[in-house]
């Protein structure tokens, strides 16, 4: 149960007869800022008092006496100038807690009525190796994908691949000029990402002199025409592919399982997975008719050779035809929503992608709606960039470009070693204490530094505000303090570890849970905080903003420490007391490890 929707519920209730928006005023329930003064506050009664022209004291006086407490509220008391304080009943939580020992889902029921979404994430461009910019996209997708699915909505994951590009054009081009026939037999993969690298370091100096003539001093004559001859040539390459030519396409269709293998590779380590990974170049057949359909129905027109589409208020129109009559990005993007709403009928569709590309978004909604796709919620999902500190403190974006790639394949090699070291080191460390440490196979300590190193990264990365931009820095995120995957998933592997030491099944704790005594207010912080995971969710949700759920589990965490330092669990004073305060062990760990599951990260019995 969604504690928070239920209170506001109860106070929609309460305010019905008496103004015509009572949604608005019950909305203004929020989880109370001190636990002082009860578990949640609803400030409605100043502003109710403003409009019926009433004290606000009486009317909140009024609203809590008339409120239904449905067995779940203690009496509200009315603070200040009409805050209404709420506090749950311990034996409501009490009850509440023991349902969700018993149930599978930790009592969150499926969403009535679920939504159809599809989610476009990852989506990155084939033929070049992927990098750290393309995480992001992928790791909040796949939370996103897995909340929703979670709460019980349909979810379509599709992989928009960037696959008919002009990094194909660098492919062919590189393949007809460079490419080592040994290498191609033994490791495909390898070899198409030598000749991108290849190629992009040869037609660098051509491009960014485009970009800024005043680059020119940078590179010698010589050096300046080759890579502007090998730019045409990319070009020109490109252009025969999109055209038709039967060599490019044969080699297109050749070189694109081995793109994609590459990129495979990293999904299943990952653990994330796709219903779908139509790229644009599923959606070419489709794009004269959809040009045709635009100018038929006057959304587009022709402007000075191009076919343009002109939205009010924006000073440049947007191209869905370039002069020589390629289709652009937009056009590509106003096909698949056309066969996503054709296909699969979503109520909403998301797309995780940077923030620059905010405008090419709002565009393209803009557009798709003047196309009679109104109804349908469009969103931009976007993030801000990956950066990292400089040695002379500076930050900087991690680059694709020459010389500085940091191929994403070997940045999650080295989370997983970096994870192998630290274990070690703890394990040392914890031995010259004198702790015990679990004796381990090979495996099993390989299989931690996986689920540790991986768990780290994404952590890191979904429990920023997403539209922000974050260092990577990996101490931060190896850090088993402080909020973090590794400070998580330890808090998991200790709590497991009280059931080895006390000889406890846990399962037998959720076939027949016993009513748990929430007597100390450390128990009780607990209990609600465990309650509230619902809410967390779908606060996620409301926001498509995976941090909501990395600090709810931050503050679970801080709850449960407070618990456990204070109320003694294997050694409590009755059988009862030890029985409740397992089953607060339990639900804990198991919301960790459901929470964790959410955003994709893994956890491990013992470490
Ligand atoms: N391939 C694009 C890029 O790497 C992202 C595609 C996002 N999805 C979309 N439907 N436009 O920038």
């Amino acid at each position: 149960m969604n504690l928070l929707t239920h209170l506001q519920r109860l106070f929609h209730g309460a305010v019905e007869g008496i103004v015509a928006d009572p949604a608005r005023y019950a909305a203004m329930v929020k989880p109370a800022q001190d636990a002082r003064f009860g578990d949640y506050q609803a400030n409605c009664a100043m502003s109710l008092a403003k409009q019926l022209r009433q004290k606000p004291r009486d009317v909140a006086e009024r609203l809590a006496a008339s409120l239904d407490l449905s067995g779940m509220l203690e009496k509200p008391e009315v603070a200040g100038p009409g805050f209404i304080n709420l506090r749950l009943r311990t034996d409501w939580l009490a009850a509440q807690l023991q349902r969700m020992a018993a149930a599978d889902r930790l009592a969150i029921e499926p969403v009535q009525p679920p939504r159809t979404y599809v989610i476009d994430y990852s989506s990155p461009n084939v033929a070049k190796p992927m990098h750290v910019g393309h995480l992001r996209s992928t790791i909040i997708g796949d939370a996103l994908a897995r909340l929703l699915r979670f709460l019980g909505h349909k979810v379509i994951a599709d992989n928009h691949l960037g696959d008919w590009g002009t990094q194909f054009g660098m492919l062919l081009y590189g393949y007809k000029h460079h490419r080592d026939e040994e290498a191609l037999r033994s490791d495909p993969v390898r070899e198409m990402v030598r000749l991108y690298l290849l190629v992009r370091r040869e037609i660098d100096p051509a491009e960014k002199v485009e970009e800024e003539p005043g680059n020119a001093k940078d590179y010698s004559e010589a050096d300046l025409t080759r890579s502007r001859e090998a730019l045409a040539a990319v070009r020109s390459e490109t252009a025969k592919l999109h055209a038709g030519d039967e060599e490019n396409l044969a080699l297109w269709r050749q070189f694109m399982p081995w793109c994609y293998a590459e990129i495979e590779a990293i999904y299943r380590r990952l653990d994330v997975h796709f219903d779908h990974t139509f790229g644009e170049s599923f959606y070419q057949p489709m794009l004269v008719g959809l040009v045709d359909d635009l100018l038929a129905r006057g959304i587009a027109r022709p402007s000075e050779g191009a076919i343009a589409v002109f939205v009010e208020g924006e000073e440049t129109p947007t191209l869905v035809r370039y002069r020589n009559g390629a289709y652009t990005y937009t056009t590509t993007d106003l096909a698949t929503i056309r066969y996503r709403m054709e296909q699969w009928h979503p109520d909403a569709s998301l797309y995780v992608v940077g923030t620059p590309q905010e405008m090419h978004f709002r565009r393209l909604f803009g557009i798709a709606r003047r196309w009679g796709y109104d109804t349908i919620e469009l969103e931009h999902i976007k993030f801000g960039s990956v950066l990292e500190r400089l040695p002379n403190g500076k930050t900087e974006m991690f680059r694709t470009r020459a010389g500085r790639v940091v191929e994403l394949g070997a940045l999650l090699d080295e989370a997983v070693v970096r994870a192998a070291q630290q274990y070690e080191q703890t394990r040392a460390d914890r031995l010259e204490r004198g702790e015990e440490v679990p004796q381990l196979s090979q495996q099993e300590e390989q299989q931690i530094a996986e689920v540790v190193g991986l768990g780290a990264v994404k952590y890191a990365d979904l429990c920023q505000n997403r539209t922000s931009d974050y260092v990577f820095d990996w101490d931060k995120m190896l850090a088993m303090d402080g909020n973090t995957a590794t400070y998580m998933q330890y808090a998991y592997v200790r709590n497991r570890g009280i059931f080895r030491r006390g000889n406890v099944d846990p399962a037998a704790l959720r076939s027949d849970p016993p009513r748990p005594i929430l007597d100390t207010p450390h128990e009780r912080a607990l209990a609600v905080q465990l309650l509230r995971f619902h809410e967390a969710l779908d606060a996620a949700v409301a926001d498509y903003k995976p941090n909501l759920i990395t600090a709810y589990l931050w503050d679970l965490s801080k709850a449960y420490s407070g618990f456990f330092d204070n109320c003694p669990v294997l050694k409590a004073p009755t059988p009862e007391l030890r029985q409740s305060r397992l089953l607060l062990c339990d639900l804990t760990a198991r919301v960790i490890q459901r929470g964790l599951d959410l955003l994709g990260i893994r956890t491990v019995e013992r470490m």
